[in-house]
């Protein structure tokens, strides 16, 4: 009897600790209200064998009770299922939602909450964290075990930190200096992971373990995200070895496209990918563009990062679709700009300004009075300095397993135009109002200012 309690008590631990929902995380989405903003919020989580999808939530900790059922996807077998929910609908006198997330059966996670986004496209202040290519841990948690002289091998770099901007981040959140969070693609860099374990499969645990990482983030504040060509598949020795069980499963931004949920949907943009989509928040309008596919010349329209020939990748849209989305939209934004709407129009993507140029949008950029683009890829931080829109800011010093000790491929403004740079370790902070942006950048390590700019 004994036995048996003890026996059932310890597989229940087991099925609960198994069962847990993690790498919580939330962003913008859902029928937008009448001033044009998310109404409501996506719900995202992982679970190991748990497929059923239920997100409770309520108005006060202790009254959860409004219940949604979403979905899962298991893209990859034997590495669990990712959740979708959608919380949608939320009136304009909802400050505060908590919610869980979880199922009946195996349990649920703590309570989270998080603020509606504001209904107006004026008399709205808020801050956000824009930055691109940020890893996962650094090189003392994950050392690189692959070979290394003093130069990097294949831009693998033997000593990086991702941790002085990951601990930024979460002291700019407990100061409530952010109310979310935007990042322009190369997340976790989990493509670079088989580096500390050449011979294991790691792109999942790694890519899990990153999640989880930023989980006090990402559950509490929407975390936006936009494709960059770490996204794009798992290339290591095992992935392309075992390709019928890992490499085929993993490329054509698979992973990026099922952990996260954006609003493309809702903007008329990519359908269900989050390659490209636009949303507004207060007084801004921000679109996230695809610099990896979709137009002619892209790096992976056809094969991924590495251009492996089967690891395929590329044509989220029809020939074209995505220009021309990417104009109505604007363009748009552009004419609620000059009726008095919205007054700010930000652009984010991944790479910087020299694909601007080669995707020939630099034009509409101008033409729709865009007033800032926000990028990465480039591990270093750059800002054009003339006072003519767009403004061009690379804010790609987050730290990640290719940041080197010193700069590498800066000059990303307009040829000829004066830059600011920094190799430093950085965490971007821009604060919105309807007087200005006002733009910083912080050293992740000792908090100080690098750089400042107001955008008027
Ligand atoms: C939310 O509102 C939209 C637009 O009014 C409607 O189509 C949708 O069914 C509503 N969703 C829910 C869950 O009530
Ligand atoms: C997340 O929050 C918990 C509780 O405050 C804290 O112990 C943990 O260190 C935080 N994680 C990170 C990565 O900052
Ligand atoms: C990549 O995924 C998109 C969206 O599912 C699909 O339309 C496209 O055909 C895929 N590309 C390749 C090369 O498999
Ligand atoms: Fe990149």
């Amino acid at each position: 009897m004994k036995f048996t309690t003890a026996l059932a008590a310890a597989s229940l631990l087991i099925s609960n600790a198994f069962a847990a929902p993690s790498q919580v995380h939330i962003s913008l989405g859902g029928s937008v209200d009448e001033s044009g903003a998310s109404s409501g919020m996506y719900v995202m989580w992982k679970t190991d064998d748990q497929p059923t999808s239920t997100v409770k939530y309520g108005f006060s900790e202790d009254d959860l009770s409004n219940t949604i059922t979403g979905s899962s996807k298991n893209y990859l077998n034997k590495h669990g299922y990712h959740h979708t929910a959608l919380i949608e609908n939320l009136s304009c006198d909802v400050s505060k939602v908590f919610y869980q997330v979880g199922d009946p059966a195996d349990g649920f996670s703590e309570i989270f909450t998080f603020k509606r986004a504001p209904c107006a496209k004026s008399n709205t202040k808020f801050s956000i964290s824009i930055f691109g290519d940020m890893g996962y841990l650094d090189s003392d948690l994950r050392p690189p075990k692959i070979p290394h002289g003093d130069e990097p091998y294949h831009g693998l770099n033997k000593v990086w930190s991702a941790t002085y901007s990951r601990n930024m981040l979460e002291s700019l959140k407990d100061n409530g200096e952010i109310d979310w969070v935007f990042h322009v693609g190369d997340i976790g860099y989990v493509d670079d992971s088989f580096a500390s374990a050449p011979l294991k499969f790691t792109y999942e645990p790694v890519y899990d373990g990153y999640m989880s990482w930023i989980q006090n983030l990402t559950s509490t504040m929407p975390y936006m995200v936009s494709p960059g060509n770490h996204e794009s598949e798992c290339h290591s020795p095992i992935c392309i070895a075992q390709e019928l069980k890992y490499g085929r499963h993993l490329r054509n931004f698979t992973a990026f496209n099922e952990r996260w949920t954006m609003p493309s949907k809702e903007s008329g943009g990519s359908r269900d990918t989050n390659m490209w989509y636009s949303f507004n928040y207060g007084s801004v309008h921000f679109v996230s563009i695809n610099t990896e596919t979709d137009w002619d010349g892209a790096e992976e329209q056809e094969t991924g990062d590495s251009h492996i020939p089967w690891l395929k990748a590329g044509g989220f849209g029809e020939d074209g679709e995505f220009l021309t989305w990417l104009e109505a939209d604007l363009a748009a934004a552009y004419a609620d700009k000059k009726a008095g709407g919205r007054k700010w129009i930000i652009a984010a993507g991944h790479r910087p300004y020299s694909t601007i140029q080669e995707m020939k949008i630099e034009g509409l950029f101008i033409k729709y009075e865009v007033d800032v683009y926000f990028a990465g890829h480039s591990h270093s931080y750059s800002r054009t300095t003339s006072t003519t829109k767009p403004v061009y800011i690379v804010a790609g010093g987050a730290g990640c397993d290719e940041m080197g000790p010193s700069k590498d491929d800066l000059l990303l403004g307009p040829v000829g135009g004066d830059l600011i740079e920094s190799d430093k370790y950085s965490t971007g902070v821009l604060d919105v109002s309807d007087e200005k942006l006002s733009w910083r950048l912080i050293d992740s390590i000792d908090g100080s200012v690098i750089d400042s700019v107001d955008i008027a």
